[in-house]
């Protein structure tokens, strides 16, 4: 070994590292465009054109672009959509993906209203964290904001996870004022009385998703609320989470069993520590999730090429990854894709 091949730079050799010198060791992966619920800060309610069943990765595709990532240093994969289980037989993709030597985290973002049967096996296959989606706790809010009247089972699917002791538990909810803003203190009241982290989401402009800027609640003034009741204490955090996050006492001292955090990509974007990478429905890898640039590896993979060539799209990919994303206002005007086909 020569003084130049150092153990840090045999490392930086084969990490994903971006122009920033971010190494990305997080892949989210969408493994479906479509979804069972209409949520109207996330898709528009009509013309979203769904891909066709050919044009979405494989089980096997999806396996063989995650260890090829897995093996340049990704230790946390995350699959989400649209709505990863509406997705048939997800449950055996978990199994697989699980299995990649080198993963440490293998978690799973869901609006859970199919979770009241599957939380389990989910858990038995292999994922070991869980976000699960949901912006009201009253009933007809819920009908309006999703336009599908599904509370019940979203609440059932909860409970199933609840008491399936996932080794991470997350609720997270988009904040948008006027719709949900009235309601923080009722989600803490659950976070105070449940094990599981509730994470309140600062609301994101995408294409047609009618987000303005007095929509968005910024974490201070959520945390103002917040105080009334309760006292919050900063919990250190991982230099790339993207959650500032709490523990909980009330006001006679008594500790909370969850946590509450603030997911602040519009008043505090977290850009200089991202190590984000995600791989869409259709086969993109996508560096950032606020620029358009995505880099297609289903075709070239259907055409013939070799792992080498897919980790040469890849770095590309990384290549092209901005320093930080532009300011809200500039992005509700931007090309990007929706969230719900970019998968969130
Ligand atoms: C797109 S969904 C996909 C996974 C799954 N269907 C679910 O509901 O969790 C992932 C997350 O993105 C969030 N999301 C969608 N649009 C958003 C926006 N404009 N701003 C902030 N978060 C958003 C959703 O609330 C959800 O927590």
């Amino acid at each position: 070994m020569t003084p130049s091949d150092s153990p840090i730079k045999l490392l930086n050799k084969n990490a994903l590292v971006d122009g920033f010198q971010r190494v990305h060791t997080y892949l989210r992966i969408s493994v479906t465009d479509r979804c069972n619920l209409r949520c109207a800060y996330c898709m528009p309610a009509e013309g979203i054109v769904y891909r066709q069943k050919q044009e979405l990765l494989t089980f096997e595709e999806i396996e063989r672009v995650a260890s090829i990532m897995v093996k340049r240093g990704i230790t946390k994969i995350r699959l989400t959509g649209g709505e990863p289980m509406v997705r048939r037989d997800i449950e055996k993709l978990v199994y697989r993906l699980a299995r990649l030597e080198g993963l440490k985290t293998l978690a799973m973002t869901t609006n859970a209203t199919l979770l009241g049967d599957k939380a389990k096996v989910l858990k038995e296959n292999g994922i070991k964290a869980l976000n699960i989606s949901l912006d009201t706790l009253k009933k007809d809010r819920f009908l309006q904001v999703t336009r599908r009247d599904q509370f019940d089972q979203v609440w059932h699917g909860i409970q199933s996870a609840l008491s399936e002791n996932f080794e991470e538990l997350k609720l997270n909810s988009v904040v948008m004022a006027g719709f949900n803003d009235d309601e923080l203190l009722d989600f803490v009241d659950f976070a105070f009385e449940n094990r599981i982290n509730v994470r309140f989401i600062e609301f994101m402009p995408f294409k047609d998703n009618e987000w303005n800027i007095e929509k968005v609640v910024t974490y201070k003034d959520m945390m103002q609320t917040i105080e009334s009741k309760y006292k919050l204490t900063s919990l250190s955090a991982d230099p790339s989470a993207v959650g500032k996050d709490f523990s909980l006492t009330d006001k006679t001292g008594k500790p909370g069993k969850g946590t509450v955090s603030f997911i602040t990509s519009m008043s505090d974007s977290f850009c200089s520590t991202c190590n984000r990478l995600r791989l869409t429905a259709d086969g993109s890898v996508k560096s950032c999730l606020f620029y358009p640039a995505e880099i297609n590896l289903r075709d070239k993979m259907r055409e013939g090429a070799t792992d080498a060539e897919v980790e040469e799209m890849i770095r590309y990919s990384l290549s092209l990854k901005p320093e930080a994303h532009a300011p809200a206002e500039e992005l509700s005007q931007s090309d990007n894709r929706t969230m719900i086909e970019i998968g969130g």
